[in-house]
């Protein structure tokens, strides 16, 4: 039997728990390494995967030496996921790295560059992709139902506050940067994803503008959807709303917001108009029915429509990515392709700044 691929997760936080059990469940990996921070979340994160031989670190470097490690899973605070993976990359390793992947248009050079020297595989972890809701769509766009995309329209909207463990950081002009970095990024992925009619393709961003605004920015009262409360809690240090206009070099035109100061449950809502169907989240139209169909058609599958990361196809996500290097294959959601999504967030930031769209690519 060859052996299974070894495994260290670093950052052992929220996400590191579904990456933990996505790899425990994938037949050709083996946790073997978690690093953090503190040690004894390091070890809390073993003890409740139940993994009793496990390396356990608070210093990465020493982790990145264990020989045992093919795999690393950046799972750490935005602002040092750039570095996590240029370090990794120079240990030779494959790395998933959780969105976003870096706080500004040199660190995601720098990591580009490090994966391009190191030739190692990566998945940014552009989770969604893999959502059955997803799936469905692209399967059917790229069955023709929408026939040509001219319009697609997505929308984060997530009431991100104290009640999520990352918020401290994410919170933050500094480490966080802005909501369309921080979780709106989700958004601006999926619009590129439906922008195209390949199946596994992204729609490439060719110009951008953008808008800041809402009400939460400094703001210490915020509502907290978990206790249904208002609650006295850390004020975010950047607009809470962004909305993005985004024209693709395949001639469709996207509008994403990312709203974090809605009072609401979690909600992702999909909108996609082609000139032979439309899509309004599980709802399809389509002329492809020649005319029978009498309303819409609803899919019964799972919807974008929770935070939870127990809720996300993480398992998906990880079986794909070993996949790659198991098959010495390119991901469609590697750090290459990551880097055009993470552009618009960065476009957006340079519109507020000169009023003016902004052209891509930013980077060479
Ligand atoms: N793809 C998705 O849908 C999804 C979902 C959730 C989160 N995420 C992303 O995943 C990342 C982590 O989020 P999270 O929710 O897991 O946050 P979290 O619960 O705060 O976990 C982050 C962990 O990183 C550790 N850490 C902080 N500073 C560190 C350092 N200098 N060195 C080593 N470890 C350090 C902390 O360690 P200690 O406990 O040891 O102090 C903490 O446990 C974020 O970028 C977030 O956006 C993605």
């Amino acid at each position: 039997m060859t052996r299974k691929l070894g495994v260290l997760v670093h950052g052992a936080g929220w996400v590191s728990t579904q990456h933990i059990h996505a790899y425990q469940n994938n037949p050709h990996t083996r946790v073997v390494a978690i690093s953090s921070r503190r040690l004894e979340s390091a070890k809390k994160r073993a003890e409740e995967a139940g993994l009793h031989d496990v390396k356990l670190y608070d210093d990465y470097h020493k982790a990145l030496e264990n020989p045992d490690v093919d795999i690393v899973s950046v799972c750490t605070p935005q602002h040092l996921h750039a570095q996590n993976t240029i370090d990794a990359a120079k240990a030779g390793k494959h790395i998933l790295i959780e969105k976003p992947i870096a706080n500004s248009l040199e660190e995601m050079k720098a990591m580009r560059d490090a994966v391009r020297r190191a030739k190692v595989k990566t998945v940014v972890s552009f989770v969604l992709r893999w959502n059955p809701l997803f799936e469905s769509i692209k399967i059917l766009i790229s069955n023709g139902f929408l026939g040509k995309i001219y319009y697609v329209e997505t929308d984060y909207q997530s009431a991100v506050a104290a009640w999520w463990s990352g918020y401290e950081d994410a919170r933050k002009k500094d480490t966080g940067v802005s909501a369309f970095l921080v979780a709106g990024c989700h958004a601006l992925d999926a619009a590129r994803w439906f922008a195209s009619e390949e199946r596994y393709g992204a729609a490439t961003p060719v110009e951008v503008f953008a808008y800041s605004g809402g009400l939460r920015k400094g703001k210490t009262r915020q509502w907290n959807y978990y206790t249904q409360r208002w609650e006295d809690m850390p004020p975010l240090e950047y607009d809470d709303l962004e909305v993005a206009l985004i024209k693709f070099d395949n001639g469709v035109i996207g509008k994403v917001s990312v709203n974090f100061g809605g009072v609401q449950p979690y909600t992702f809502p999909i909108e996609i108009f082609g000139d032979h169907g439309t899509i309004k989240d599980n709802r399809l139209w389509s002329a492809k029915f020649e005319g029978n169909q009498k309303g819409w058609i609803t899919i019964p599958t799972i919807l974008p429509d929770s935070a939870e990361v127990t809720h996300h196809p993480f398992q998906q996500e990880i079986d794909h990515f070993v996949d790659c290097i198991l098959k010495d294959r390119e991901s469609h959601c590697n750090l290459e392709d990551a880097i055009k999504t993470h552009e618009i967030a960065f476009a957006a930031l340079k519109c507020y700044e000169t009023g003016k769209p902004v052209k891509l690519p930013l980077l060479e």
